[in-house]
């Protein structure tokens, strides 16, 4: 169903053909603005994503929140000026909407080719699946005659009770890049945790990652494919004061948990190549995951 979503702008909402689930997908950058479950014993719906309070929806500034598309550069690991690329950027078209499933699509235009000069088609579908589970795709097709190389995101912000009590499961012993170190590190704590700024980039990260949030006894269960790395950020209070469209309030209100695809190595498409990023979430309860 399409509605004015947060902010006025266009999104589709989904809902899970057993009743399990509402997601919303905002047009503008394909942006997974919402994703609830409803459990046997709630009553009411439980957002597992995070959407800044301050969070501008003006095109083409990207929402500060959900679940924004970093393509086709991941941070600054590319050629453009744009931090993370420009689809999170654009205005996509809804190609097919079903009850529990949509799909968007962006195609190289004229905007596109004057920051990338390359075509292609991106496809991001979003599906409700049983018991409160969310799949993302996203295929980028080059539709161009020459080979382009791309990096990439599905830049999630997952909604925590407060960040002290949340953990990241499954990179220890893993190398990763301290974005705000500036140097390279070996991770060899059982669980990523919270005590400050956090904006690592690991190589080669493991599927499924588990978020915990102990403040709320909930787990998300983050399955990956295609994308080989992850990014754990949280800005911290400092950083965060000065992003307008997040302040020093909301920032222990998230973190994020990103499938990536660009410390391993770019990803070359050769003309009518083309390749597919998957996650799949599923929303758990601490003690049963
Ligand atoms: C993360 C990066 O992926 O995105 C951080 O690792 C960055 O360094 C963050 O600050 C947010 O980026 P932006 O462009 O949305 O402010």
């Amino acid at each position: 169903m399409m509605q004015a979503g947060a902010g006025g702008l266009p999104s589709v909402v989904l809902r899970a053909a057993d009743g399990s689930a509402t997601a919303t997908v905002h047009q503008h950058g394909a942006t997974l603005t919402s994703w609830a479950v409803s459990g046997a014993e709630k009553e009411e719906e439980e957002e597992l994503l995070f959407v800044s309070p301050l969070a501008v929806f003006a095109p083409p500034k990207a929402i500060r929140g959900g679940a924004p598309v970093c393509w086709p550069q991941f941070g600054s690991l590319g050629p453009l000026k744009a931090q993370h690329g420009f689809a999170r950027n654009m205005e996509w078209t809804i190609d097919e909407v079903a009850g529990d499933s949509c799909s968007l699509v962006l195609c190289s235009d004229a905007v596109t080719r004057a920051e990338w000069p390359h075509d292609f088609k991106l496809t991001m579908q979003v599906s409700l699946l049983p018991n409160g589970a969310l799949k993302q795709s996203l295929r980028v097709l080059n539709t161009g005659d020459s080979p382009f190389e791309f990096t990439t995101a599905l830049h999630t912000y997952f909604r925590v009770s407060d960040v002290s009590k949340a953990s990241v499961v499954g990179l220890k012993g893993l190398s990763y890049f301290d974005n705000a170190a500036g140097s390279l590190a070996t991770d060899d704590a059982d669980a990523v945790t919270f005590t400050g700024e956090v904006d690592r980039a690991y190589i080669g990260a493991p599927s499924p990652l588990k978020l915990v949030d102990s403040g709320r006894g909930a787990v998300v269960m983050v399955h990956k494919e295609g994308f080989q790395d992850a990014v754990v950020w949280n800005p911290w209070e400092a950083k965060a004061a000065g992003m307008a469209d997040l302040g020093p309030e909301h920032w222990r209100g998230f973190v994020c948990v990103e499938a990536t695809q660009a410390r391993s190595g770019a990803v070359t498409l050769a003309p009518g190549q083309d390749w597919e990023g998957r996650l799949r979430l599923e929303r758990d309860t601490l003690g049963e995951s």
